[in-house]
C-alpha cells in the first residue's frame, strides 16, 4: 500500500514523503507529467499533491493529468497542489494582496474530518502569494486565515482534501496529526509500515533476486554499505562475502570495528584487504585534490576487482554486488530531469567481464530510515550513527601530499576531536565533525624546546543534507579540552585552529 506523493518543485516533496512515513505508510515521490495511466498502473492507496515554487498562473507551471481526478483515489492538495487542485476542479485562486509567509494563526470553521481535535485557532506554516477564493462544488470549507479564506477544504464524499498551508513543516502545530487523518482516517490505509515491515520485504526482495547465487559486498565503514550488507546477511548470509579495503586513510579503528561486527557478530565471510602501502605509494608525491581523489578511486577498483577475481566473479564466482544506494539518488524531481544514480566508486570503472549484477536493499529509503533499520538488525550503535566520511576518507582532509605519518598524526587527530565531541553529546547533532590536517609546518615552544610541527584545524558543521552547512558553535571550554588535548597527545602537532566557515564560500571537506 503506497501513497504517491507528486513533486511540483523545489524539494516539498521529499519531506512530504518523509512525514507520510512517519505515520507508518510506504510513500513514494512522483513527478508532475505522471499520467493517469501510470497512476492507475502502480494502485497506490492515495495520492498527495506537494506544493511547488511557481504560481498556477505562470506558464508554463506544473500541471496535473485532469484524469487522474477520475480514477476515485483520496487526494490531499498541499499548498501549491491545494490550489492546483482547486483551480482544476471548478473553484478559483486569486492573488492576494500580501500573501502570507511564515507562521499563521488558522481559524476552525465547523465540523471536519482533517481538524477534528483541532483548537478553534492553530499557528501554521505558510507561505504563498496566491490563494483559493472559491471552494469548487462539493467541498466544505473548514478553515481560514486572514490571508486565504480557503486555508483548508474538505469533500468527504470524493475523499478530497487541499491545505493552504504546509503540514509537512515542524512549524504547523498539528501538522502530522493531520497528515495522519488523511492518511489513516480519509483514506483508510492502515499503518502498517515500520522498520520490521521494511526488513521483511527487503529480505524477501532479496532472496527472490539472488536465488542460490554468491554475492559480493564492499563495505567502507560507512553506514549505507553497513546497513546494506546487514539485511543482505538477514537474507542469504551464507552466500555473502564481504570485502573490506583499508586504504591507510580510514578512521581510527574503523576496519577493525566492521571486521568484527560482520565476522564475530553476524558470522559472514569477510575478506580484509590491507592495502595501506600501495596506497600511499600511489599517492607519493600527488598533491593536487582531483588527481588525489581520481589515485584512491582507481587504485580502490583494482584492489575490488582482485578480490572479485580470486573469488571466482567473471567466472562461477560472485555474480551480484550489494549496493547502498538511497532513495533520494533515485527520485526524479518535479523538473522532470531522469533519475541520477550516484556512480560509487566501488562500481564505476569495474572492468566490462565484471559486469555485477546490482543488489540495492536501500533504494526506496531516506538516510534516517536507514539508520533505524541498521540499528533493528543489530548493527552497533558507533556504526549505525557515524557521521558521513568522503569515500577518499583522510585522504581530502590532508592538504598536500599525503604521507604515511601525515595520515597516522591525522587519524589520532581526528579520533581526539570526536571523542571530545562525543563526550560533550553533540555527536549526532552535527552534521560532521572531524580533524583536517593542512600540511605546513609552524614553529612553537613547548617545555624547554623549540616544537616545528603541523597544525590541527577542528572542522564541525550542521547541516540537512551537505548541500548547504553552517559551521558549528562549539562551545569554547570544549574547543579548548579538544586543543589540549591534541597537543598534548598527538605527536607532531603544535597548534590547533577552528575552521569558522560556512557552506558557501566554503566546502566542508578541505579539498
Ligand atoms: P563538500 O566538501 O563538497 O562535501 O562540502 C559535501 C559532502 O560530501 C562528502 N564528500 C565526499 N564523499 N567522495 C565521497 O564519497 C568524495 O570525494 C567526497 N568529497 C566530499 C563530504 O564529506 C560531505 O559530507
Amino acid at each position: 500500500m503506497s501513497v504517491l506523493v507528486v513533486d511540483f518543485g523545489a524539494q516539498y516533496a521529499q519531506l512530504i514523503a518523509r512525514r507520510v512515513r512517519e505515520a507508518h505508510v510506504f510513500s513514494e515521490i512522483v513527478p508532475a507529467s505522471i499520467t493517469a495511466d501510470e497512476v492507475r498502473a502502480r494502485a497506490p492507496a492515495a495520492i498527495i499533491l506537494s506544493g511547488g515554487p511557481k504560481s498556477v498562473y505562470e506558464t508554463p507551471a506544473p500541471s496535473l493529468d485532469p484524469a487522474i481526478y477520475q480514477l476515485g483515489l483520496p487526494m490531499l492538495g498541499i499548498c501549491y497542489g491545494a490550489q492546483l487542485m482547486a483551480r482544476q476542479l471548478g473553484g478559483e485562486v486569486g492573488r492576494t494582496e500580501a500573501g502570507e509567509y511564515g507562521r499563521t494563526t488558522v481559524r476552525r470553521r465547523g465540523p471536519s474530518t482533517l481538524l477534528d481535535a483541532w483548537s478553534e485557532e492553530t499557528t501554521c506554516w505558510m507561505s504563498h502569494g496566491d490563494a483559493i477564493t472559491a471552494a469548487p462544488e462539493g467541498f466544505t470549507v473548514t478553515a481560514s486565515s486572514p490571508g486565504a479564506p480557503v486555508a483548508v477544504m474538505e469533500d468527504d464524499a470524493r475523499r478530497r482534501y487541499a491545505v493552504q498551508f504546509h503540514p509537512e513543516v515542524v512549524h504547523t502545530e498539528r501538522g502530522q496529526a493531520l497528515l495522519a487523518r488523511f492518511l489513516h482516517d480519509a483514506a483508510g490505509i492502515a499503518p502498517t509500515w515500520t522498520n520490521t515491515s521494511i526488513i521483511d520485504e527487503q529480505v524477501a526482495a532479496i532472496r527472490a533476486q539472488v536465488g542460490d547465487a554468491a554475492v559480493l559486498c564492499a563495505l567502507s565503514g560507512g553506514v549505507d554499505s553497513a546497513v546494506a550488507a546487514a539485511l543482505v546477511v538477514r537474507a542469504v548470509g551464507a552466500q555473502l562475502t564481504c570485502v573490506f579495503v583499508d586504504t591507510g586513510l580510514m578512521r581510527l579503528g574503523e576496519g577493525e570495528q566492521i571486521e568484527a561486527t560482520f565476522t564475530e557478530q553476524f558470522g559472514v565471510e569477510f575478506v580484509h584487504v590491507k592495502a595501506q602501502d600501495r596506497f600511499f605509494e600511489a599517492l607519493a608525491g600527488v598533491v593536487d585534490p582531483e588527481v588525489k581523489r581520481k589515485v584512491i578511486g582507481e587504485l580502490f577498483i583494482r584492489e575490488f576487482e582482485a578480490v572479485a577475481r580470486e573469488l571466482g566473479a567473471g567466472g562461477d564466482g560472485p555474480r551480484f554486488l550489494v549496493q547502498g544506494t538511497l532513495y533520494p539518488d533515485v527520485i526524479e524531481s518535479g523538473s522532470g530531469h531522469a533519475a541520477t544514480i550516484k556512480s560509487h566508486h566501488n562500481v564505476g570503472g569495474l572492468p566490462e567481464d565484471l559486469a555485477f549484477e546490482l543488489v540495492e536493499p536501500l533504494r526506496t529509503l531516506f538516510k534516517d530510515e536507514v539508520r533505524h533499520v541498521g540499528e533493528e538488525l543489530g548493527l552497533p550503535e558507533a556504526i549505525v550513527w557515524r557521521q558521513p566520511f568522503p569515500g577518499p576518507g583522510l585522504g581530502v582532509r590532508i592538504v598536500g601530499e599525503v604521507t604515511r605519518e601525515r595520515a597516522e598524526i591525522l587519524r589520532r587527530a581526528d579520533a581526539v576531536v570526536v571523542d571530545e565531541i562525543r563526550k560533550a553529546g553533540l555527536y549526532r547533532e552535527l552534521w560532521q565533525s572531524f580533524a583536517v590536517l593542512p600540511a605546513v609546518r609552524t614553529v612553537g615552544v613547548m617545555g624547554d624546546g623549540r616544537t616545528y610541527a603541523y597544525p590541527i584545524v577542528i572542522r564541525a558543521v550542521t547541516s540537512d543534507d551537505a548541500m548547504t552547512a553552517d559551521w558549528a558553535r562549539l562551545p569554547y571550554d570544549l574547543v579548548e579540552r579538544i586543543a589540549n588535548r591534541l597537543i598534548r597527545e598527538v605527536d607532531g602537532v603544535n597548534r590547533v585552529a577552528l575552521d569558522v566557515t560556512s557552506k558557501p564560500p566554503g566546502t566542508i571537506e578541505w579539498e
